[in-house]
């Protein structure tokens, strides 16, 4: 073999080598993207679900996914015994810290948020954002 011809084969090697590589990365992400998340109880697009038998039981109890809060305010599993509450300051949006009774204050600027989202204290120009809770049995939803 000359010395031109196993340059050529070495270069057709390393293409399909890499085609090869590169299809099954593809190939990992669209799996990824076709394997649905259980979302613990079938919240479908919900950004929290909770179980209310064993979790937000009591008044002042909370749970976070990502930057969503949602808190128990009140005894009874209805939508209007919670609030779900972004903890996206808007200031200048950092989060802000869930400190009970007390509400949220935000560790920038020192604005601060009753339990409903109000604003209690600037700069915050704004209250938090608030999401739509359903109960529905014993799971909460919040979207
Ligand atoms: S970012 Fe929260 S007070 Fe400024």
């Amino acid at each position: 073999m000359e010395r031109r011809d196993f340059l050529h084969d070495i270069s057709q090697l390393t293409v399909a080598v890499c085609a090869g590589s590169l299809l099954a990365a593809c190939s990992k992400s669209s799996d990824n993207n076709a394997t649905p998340d259980p979302g613990g109880g079938g919240g479908g697009n919900a950004l929290i679900t909770a179980n209310l038998t064993s979790e937000l039981t009591a008044v002042g109890s909370s749970k976070t996914s990502g930057s969503v809060i949602v808190i128990r305010t009140a005894a009874g599993n209805a939508a209007a015994s919670f609030v779900a509450l972004s903890l996206i300051c808007t200031h200048q949006q950092c989060t802000v810290n869930y400190i009970g009774d007390n509400g949220f204050k935000c560790p920038c600027h020192g604005s601060e948020y009753s339990v409903s989202g109000a604003v209690t204290m600037g700069p915050a120009p704004a209250p938090l954002k608030k999401y739509t809770v359903k109960v529905s049995g014993n799971t909460l939803t919040v979207s």
